[in-house]
């Protein structure tokens, strides 16, 4: 779990139910559209600026509708020296889109995050909840083709 975000004291009590709100509005339209950033902010009488700090703050949160499948490369330093660059290339190539975006037809996202917590068997990459050690550019893009596959 990540640091609190600075502005964690400073909400304090209303803080537990504004994560509530923002957990509840991602897992019902799979992120977190600006007309909910609106009501959540007036519910809680807090600024719009708050609200928009947690959410970009935690990973967990988006602010643009996420692929039904997140593709999620490690790019920290130990998935890096190990030339996790171009892996995430390939998985560029291989699903059409960038780092931070999704698929047209909305089955997958592309992101890249900063450290997974298994460094030893680096480059990794999490294909919709599974995790991949050692993933090299040629073998990354049977990785999201496996799952393309399956219902
Ligand atoms: S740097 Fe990639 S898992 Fe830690």
């Amino acid at each position: 779990m990540a640091d609190n975000p600075p502005e964690a004291e400073r909400l304090g009590p209303v803080r537990g139910e504004l994560l509530a709100s923002l957990h509840r509005t991602q897992e019902e339209l799979g992120y977190i559209p600006a007309e909910a950033v609106s009501r959540i902010a007036k519910d809680l009488k807090i600024s719009e600026t708050d609200v928009y700090s947690v959410i970009t703050f935690y990973k967990a949160f988006s602010l643009k509708p996420r692929g039904k499948r997140c593709v999620t490369a490690c790019v920290g330093t130990a998935c890096h020296v190990r030339g996790v660059s171009r892996v995430v290339d390939e998985l560029s190539r291989t699903l059409g889109v960038a780092p931070g975006e999704t698929t047209k037809d909305g089955e997958f996202t592309l992101e890249t995050v900063n450290c997974l917590g298994c460094c030893a068997i680096g480059p990794v990459v999490v294909v919709d909840g599974e995790y991949h050690g050692q993933v090299t550019p040629q073998t990354a893009p049977g990785l999201v083709k496996a799952k393309a596959a399956k219902p």
